[in-house]
């Protein structure tokens, strides 16, 4: 089973901290579990609390409906939901993103 390094930041936040997640993890669970919080409210893929923008790398969020939450350009922009979120590869997400989804 493949394992990936999954960094985590964002600046306002002073966050910059990376965590190893396996191929089938969620990665809100293993932050959690690193005792990083991460904002959340479902935990299944209902809601938009736990957006993050994959900056570099992939995450597979396709076990909820992310296209409830997001139009064709905020998923190209890297939107994800993280606590459904299954790294693909090692990458880079920026946390803490519901209140900004519109910007992109
Ligand atoms: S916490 Fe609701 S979709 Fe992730």
């Amino acid at each position: 089973m493949a394992e990936y390094q999954v960094r985590l930041i964002n600046e306002n936040l002073g966050l910059d901290e990376t965590i190893e997640v396996d191929e089938d993890e969620y990665i809100l669970d293993v932050a959690e579990f690193e005792e990083i919080e991460l904002p959340f409210s479902c935990r299944s893929g209902t809601c938009s609390s736990c957006t993050g923008r994959v900056i570099e790398g992939d995450v597979d969020d396709s076990a909820g409906q992310p296209e409830m939450f997001f139009n064709k350009d905020q998923r190209a922009a890297g939107l994800r939901l993280l606590c459904i979120g299954r790294p693909k590869s090692d990458c880079t997400i920026e946390t803490h993103m519901e209140s900004r989804i519109s910007e992109f």
